[in-house]
């Protein structure tokens, strides 16, 4: 188990661009692989889990050549897809194996799909039923979890599907699935998930008595492009917390994704004090990006609303940390999906939080606690659980702590930014 031990920062600053948001590079990576011709990625995620998605479409002949941060796809298009030689591997990467069922489903061979322990332990029946009812065939275990085999099937048609759990995963694992069908499939959902798909996709939604009713058919099917990724809006979290956590600090996130379906824990932020300023707002492939100047601030707690839900689920590790740092009570419910996350992201806080000597009280969907306590354990040794937003949420405890802190099982962080630490030592410098 890697340990990382963490000095203590008094302040950061300086400017940072960040690689591709991860949600963007996935589906950028599938819709260059299922479509003909050549695709260039620019300021690609440098994240495992989007090499878990890329090295997946190799199996299935595709080309793609990596230099630096820009991926290139070549494809003869998913007509000519090849049977891979052994199972697929999603890694870590739960949008990896969910996406790709609405994929897979629709191959004319056999394909397997497998994941890490974590992953092997997440649910995947969510994805299964919906892709089941467009007639797939699929074999799985009783506990609907990794491994899963799909096999051709001669009877896939489009489906209607409202959404069981607000999850962007499974509403893109139906869209997917609708792209080889003529007539449309629509997926309803009554919490706005990310929008990426819809995006990329150029997809018609309409708003139907207070839901979103998102459509998809073989018209959307995606044609080779170009595409420029905007930096990771959930990465770039950590860091925003960290300068306006320290004294002093003042940063500049440059090109940072601002898709207003990812943007709920900025406003979260700003509301409970935050200076942070949003400026230079563009587009590029329909997907809204631009820069984020934050500086050092007071903050305090403020309710979280249940409606924001699914456009903070990723930040919710970072976001207790500043809640830990803030005046009053920070309380997060209807937050059940964090159990079911790379790691029980409810128990891993909870628990990290308690090692600090801090009282927090564990509902099953979520938690609370008073900002601003008496850290009685100066020298925490915080867990990962294996899951890179619980390592990077505690290391912004570890830099906050007077002599620093250790996180072990640190190395995962590489599931979603490898650079964590050197873009830290370099605005710390
Ligand atoms: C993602 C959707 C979210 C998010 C995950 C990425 C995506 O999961 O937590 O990190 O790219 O669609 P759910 O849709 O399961 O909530």
């Amino acid at each position: 188990m890697s340990r990382q031990k963490l000095s203590a920062l008094n302040s950061i600053n300086g400017t940072l661009a960040f690689e591709g948001d991860k949600s963007i590079s996935h589906r950028a990576v599938m819709f260059a692989s299922l479509a003909e011709g050549t695709s260039v990625l620019e300021n690609l995620s440098v994240s495992h889990d989007v090499q878990s998605t890329a090295a997946m479409f190799r199996a299935l002949g595709v080309d793609a050549v990596q230099q630096g941060n820009t991926l290139t796809i070549t494809s003869k298009g998913f007509k000519n897809f090849i049977e891979p030689k052994a199972q697929l591997d999603s890694g870590n990467s739960g949008t990896t194996a969910r996406l790709m069922s609405g994929i897979l489903s629709h191959l004319p061979f056999p394909t397997t799909v497998f994941g890490d322990a974590s992953l092997s332990s997440r649910p995947m029946k969510r994805v299964i039923n919906p892709i089941r009812e467009m007639g797939a065939i699929i074999e799985v275990n009783d506990a609907g979890t990794l491994p899963i085999t799909y096999k051709p099937s001669a009877a896939l048609h489009a489906i209607t599907y409202e959404l069981p759990v607000p999850s962007a995963q499974v509403k893109s694992a139906v869209l997917l699935g609708g792209l080889f069908h003529n007539e449309k499939t629509c997926v309803i959902e009554s919490e706005q998930t990310r929008n990426h798909t819809e995006i990329l996709l150029n997809l018609e939604t309409l708003s139907v008595d207070g839901k979103t009713h998102v459509f998809s058919s073989s018209k959307n099917f995606p044609v080779s492009q170009n595409y420029f990724i905007p930096g990771d809006i959930s990465s770039s979290t950590f860091f925003i917390i960290l300068t306006l956590l320290l004294k002093d600090s003042a940063l500049l996130i440059k090109n940072v994704s601002l898709n207003p379906t990812r943007t709920a824990a900025l406003t979260l932020l700003q509301n409970m004090g935050g200076d942070i300023a949003v400026q230079d707002v563009k587009t590029s492939s329909n997907e809204q990006y631009g820069n984020i100047l934050v500086r050092s601030s007071n903050l305090h707690n403020v309710e979280i609303p249940k409606s924001i839900m699914p456009n903070i689920i990723d930040e919710i590790p970072a976001l207790a940390i500043a809640g830990m740092m803030a005046e009053g009570e920070f309380k997060l419910s209807n937050a059940a999906e964090l159990r079911v996350k790379e790691s029980d992201r409810i128990s891993a806080v909870v628990n990290n939080l308690k090692h600090l000597g801090l009282r927090v009280d564990e509902f099953q969907d979520g938690f609370s606690f008073t900002g601003k306590q008496n850290i009685t354990n100066a020298s925490p040794a915080f867990e990962s659980y294996d899951d890179h937003r619980i390592a990077m949420a505690f290391s912004l405890a570890a830099f906050l702590m007077k002599d620093g802190a250790e996180v072990t099982g640190f190395d995962c962080i590489r599931i979603s930014n490898p650079n964590f630490l050197n873009q830290i030592k370099e605005l710390a410098k």
